[in-house]
């Protein structure tokens, strides 16, 4: 979908979109096209691209706000589709770092040697909670799958450091006010958009820059590693303004800076490992180059890790 199909729903311009977010087009899921869907297809790929058999997977972890169904988890839905008879399976929910969480998760599982292989998954269908009426935020999301496998290293490869912190003051910056027990859906009752995403871009853009920024800066000192020793810095992929001042304070030349917010917006939970996926199929990232991943979302939540690759 790209910024002229916006032109025709909403009062925006693909001019304000592009000026303000660096977003051109994202992709929108078919209607009969669910989050696991996309998601089995990213862990097929991944799983395919490790040469890992699926009796290998031990651990399944899925990063979405926007699973097929409340109960069970995305993650078991996966694990049912691909065979993965010999894992446990469970869904991380913490918006747009539940990728990051989950690879974190998977970490401390690996390094403790309760789990050997683990899938890990961020996937969202925000077209299915985004409100097209509202110019403010229909313009940024998009929906998408990305995976990785990971499983122990003998080399010193792996995740080095890592740093996760949430605000729950901050919570109604970005939620969902329908839809939960708190607030839930009632029959014959127009919901004016209230049962998709609101979210107060301006105030959420501040913390953003100001947290991202600090969790990279956590997880280089307590790695030692220095911000001219990164080989790719892979952010979050919401917004082009708030990548380009991130970078800008780590002083992070564009060079080494991984963007694809321009053909996919905001996937949340999706963003940081496709952008990882892309980065690698283009061969910009080297086996033994450190990687930096880091993100924000509704929470508010914010992560950062640190990867020897
Ligand atoms: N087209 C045209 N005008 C628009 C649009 C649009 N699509 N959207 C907003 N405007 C208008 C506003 O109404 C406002 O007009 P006004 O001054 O007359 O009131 C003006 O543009 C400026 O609005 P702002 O909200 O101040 O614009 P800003 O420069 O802050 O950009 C944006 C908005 C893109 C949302 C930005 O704030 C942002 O990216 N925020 C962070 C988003 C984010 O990182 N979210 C975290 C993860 S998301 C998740 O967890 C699912």
């Amino acid at each position: 979908m790209t910024n002229i199909d916006f032109e025709k729903i909403v009062d925006t311009s693909n001019e304000w979109i592009t000026s303000r977010t660096g977003i051109k087009e994202r992709h929108i899921a078919n209607a009969d096209m669910t989050t696991a869907d996309m998601a089995v297809q990213a862990a097929m790929r991944a799983m395919e691209m490790a040469r890992c058999e699926k009796e290998e997977i031990d651990l399944v972890i899925c990063g979405t706000v926007t699973p097929d169904y409340r109960l069970p988890s995305n993650a078991c839905l996966i694990q049912e589709r691909l065979g993965l008879t010999n894992a446990v399976a469970f869904d991380v929910v913490a918006a747009c770092t539940g990728f990051i969480k989950g690879l974190v998760i998977a970490n401390s599982h690996i390094e403790t040697g309760l789990h050997k292989k683990a899938l890990i998954i961020g996937v969202e269908k925000l077209s299915a909670v985004t409100n097209y009426k509202d110019r403010t935020t229909c313009v940024l999301f998009g929906d998408g799958a990305g995976a990785v496998v990971v499983e122990p290293s003998t080399n010193g490869c792996g995740m080095i450091s890592s740093f996760m912190k949430s605000d729950g003051r901050l919570w109604q910056l970005l939620w969902m006010k329908v839809g939960g027990v708190k607030n839930p859906y009632t029959t014959d009752f127009d919901y004016n958009g209230s049962d998709k995403i609101y979210m107060n871009g301006a105030d959420v853009f501040k913390v953003a820059v100001k947290e991202m920024a600090n969790a990279v800066e956590v997880v280089l000192e307590k790695a030692g590693v220095a911000s001219s020793d990164i080989a790719l810095f892979v952010p979050h992929q919401a917004n082009l303004r708030i990548i380009d001042a991130l970078a800008k304070r780590l002083k992070i030349e564009p060079e080494r800076v991984f963007k694809n917010i321009e053909r996919y917006g905001n996937t949340s939970a999706a963003s940081v490992p496709i952008a990882l996926d892309e980065a690698n199929r283009e061969g910009k990232i080297k086996p033994g180059d450190y990687v930096v991943v880091v993100a924000f979302g509704g929470g508010l939540i914010w992560g950062a890790a640190l990867i020897k690759w």
